[in-house]
């Protein structure tokens, strides 16, 4: 069973509950009625970005993307690796990059970049989670759901070797299953 890796729960159904609720809101009122491009940042974010846009009030359109930066050089020198690219024309929209997880920031800092790029009117990051103690690269997040230490965390969408994804919670793995 999954939920025998775990070594303890950082964040119950309830409380990401409440978070996901936080962050809408606050979307919510910096946007009124803005119309907005969600992109979501395949594959971790779509549980996440599933509950998150419904609870905006806006008309949201929704869009995908998958990248990777190439190596581990800072976003000066780096290039993104589009795996999936976005069908959209972001040209003059709003845009709203929804991650579940920031690291050292590298892939989300050339996300931003390729989106401003390509004559976004607005662009804004939201994730769930962040590590601050990780970042590599300084990219702007406009919203924040927790700050969590520098723990490898599964569940509610985040995955380890592309299992533990169902999970309904975020939970801590056990060193040993990933050591
Ligand atoms: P970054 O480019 O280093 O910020 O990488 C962020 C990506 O790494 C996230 O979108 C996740 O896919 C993955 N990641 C980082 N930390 C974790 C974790 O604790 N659990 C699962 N995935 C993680
Ligand atoms: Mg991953």
């Amino acid at each position: 069973m999954m939920h025998n890796d775990i070594q303890s729960i950082l964040l119950t159904k309830q409380e990401i509950d409440g978070l996901v609720y936080k962050l809408a809101s606050q979307i919510n009122e910096d946007f009124q009625d803005e119309e907005l491009l969600a992109v979501v940042i395949l594959k971790g974010s779509m549980i996440f970005a599933a509950d998150l846009i419904r609870c905006l009030s806006m008309n949201v359109k929704l869009d995908f993307m998958q990248a990777s930066s190439y190596g581990e050089s800072t976003v000066s020198s780096g290039v993104i690796n589009i795996k999936k690219d976005l069908d959209e024309d972001v040209t003059g929209k709003n845009v709203l990059i929804i991650e579940d997880i920031i690291d050292s920031g590298n892939t989300l800092a050339l996300i931003k970049r390729e989106i401003q790029a390509r004559g976004a009117k607005t662009v804004r990051i939201v994730t769930l989670l962040s590590k601050p103690s990780r970042r590599k690269i300084d990219v702007d997040v406009e919203y924040i759901g927790a700050e969590i230490p520098d723990e490898f965390v599964v569940g509610y969408g985040l995955d380890m070797a592309e299992k533990y994804r169902q999970m309904d919670y975020v939970g801590i793995l056990k060193p040993e299953i990933y050591m």
